[in-house]
């Protein structure tokens, strides 16, 4: 029995409110609220970064579990910050990490947490001894103004991936769907992505289609045999569109009510934290677990989409005692903690943003998270404690 043994998330220090957004854009907040379901968005201080946000989110995961057992560190991210140098090779010092570790960084959209898992999965099938931490953390950035805009967000989950998981043991079958569509990317030279919005929604449907498809084909579970739905969340409206649409497609009866009590629950993070891209789905299955209701024994499936564009269905189900391994509380602290920004400063905040001065600079210090990242000395990215 191989899975997710424990699971934390990390977002940014502030927030702001969509309906800010709306009033400089001059849309109806509502189209934001309802329409995508999104409420606020996360963003990120002057001195953080996916690294930052990454190593924030495994600190717990560590220092409840200990150091001995990781010989594996996986960081998955689409927001890179570096072309050669994997970010987790930062956060392997920040979080004390023996240096008996491989650390690599994994991409491909927002779908790189999944493969990330699988092997993961992999190398603790091989020993089990081992345990392998996953860290997926990004910053969505889109054009000012763009319809695109109030998608963004940041965010990261860590989680570790044991032979003896606490939380969710994952299933054998996994279906995979992979497609060359120009749906979101971003060029090297460009710091925001570019997305042709009503297209990269039908590739989404359509690649999580043909791998909950795939999926079956490999001997996974019936769809009136998974109780939940764990999608990846650009914004939460489109975790909403994908069940129906799987749903349908794979002829279920179920009436609207109950296609929603199973995809809902997984929404309460990521509405307010925004698109964090690789993380997202496992912040949907952090909100599920974190939910009022007894998961204990459910079948709950992980529908992984990365643009350009690579899918991925799988399934696990909830272990038994999975609420002693929850922070709950923390969780909702974290996000309550932020203190909310005027649109003005954010407006701000993004047009500092790439820096003129890029080989060589300073950041204030802002974040309250347990680590920053300083600045830049000689295209050298400093990374320290905040303490
Ligand atoms: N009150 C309530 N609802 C309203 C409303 C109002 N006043 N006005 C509009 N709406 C509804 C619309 O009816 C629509 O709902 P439905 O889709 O259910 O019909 C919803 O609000 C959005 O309206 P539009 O489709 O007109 O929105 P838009 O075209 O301006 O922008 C978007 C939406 C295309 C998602 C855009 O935000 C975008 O490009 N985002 C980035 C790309 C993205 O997130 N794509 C998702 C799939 S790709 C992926 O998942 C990878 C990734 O992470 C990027």
């Amino acid at each position: 029995m191989i899975g997710i043994d424990d699971l934390a998330l990390a977002t940014g220090a502030y927030r702001i409110d969509l309906a800010a957004v709306a009033e400089r854009l001059g849309t109806d907040p509502a189209k934001y609220y309802k329409g995508l379901g999104q409420t606020e968005m996360s963003v990120i201080a002057e001195d953080e970064d996916i690294v930052t946000l990454g190593a924030a989110a495994a600190l717990p995961v560590l220092e409840r579990a200990g150091r001995d057992q990781i010989r594996t560190v996986l960081f998955a991210t689409e927001t890179g910050i570096d072309q050669s140098k994997a970010a987790g090779v930062y956060a392997h010092r920040l979080l004390g990490l023996s240096p008996n570790v491989r650390v690599v960084e994994l991409k491909q959209a927002c779908y790189s947490g999944t493969a990330a898992l699988q092997f993961a999965a992999a190398l603790v099938a091989r020993n089990p001894a081992e345990k392998v931490l996953v860290i997926a953390s990004d910053v969505a950035r889109y054009e000012l103004g763009s319809s695109a805009e109030p998608t963004q967000g940041a965010g990261a989950a860590a989680f570790t991936v044991s032979a003896d998981p606490a939380l969710l043991a994952l299933e054998p079958a996994a279906g995979l769907f992979t497609a060359d569509v120009m749906d979101f990317w971003r060029p090297n030279h460009r710091v925001t992505a570019i997305v042709d919005g009503q297209s990269s929604i039908t590739a989404y449907l359509e690649a999580i289609g043909g791998a909950f498809t795939d999926y079956r084909a490999q001997g996974g579970a019936d769809f009136a045999a998974i109780d939940r739905f764990c999608y990846h969340q650009p914004f939460t409206k489109m975790a909403s569109k994908a069940h129906r649409y799987l749903a349908q497609r794979a002829g279920s009866t179920l009436d609207a009510a109950a296609l929603a009590a199973q995809v809902d629950p997984t929404m309460a993070y990521n509405r307010r934290i925004g698109n964090s891209y690789t993380a997202s789905v496992y912040l949907a299955l952090l909100a599920l677990l974190d939910g009022e209701a007894d998961l204990t024994g459910e079948r709950v499936a992980i529908a992984s989409y990365g643009s350009g564009a690579v899918a991925e269905f799988l399934t696990g189900t909830v272990v038994e005692g999975y609420r002693e391994g929850l922070r709950t509380a923390t969780n909702e602290q974290i996000l309550a903690d932020r203190p909310q920004i005027s649109d003005d400063t954010y407006l701000a905040r993004q047009r500092t943003m790439p820096r003129t001065d890029p080989s060589d600079y300073t950041n204030r210090h802002e974040t309250r998270a347990p680590f920053r990242f300083a600045g830049v000395r000689e295209d050298q990215r400093i990374y320290e404690p905040t303490s």
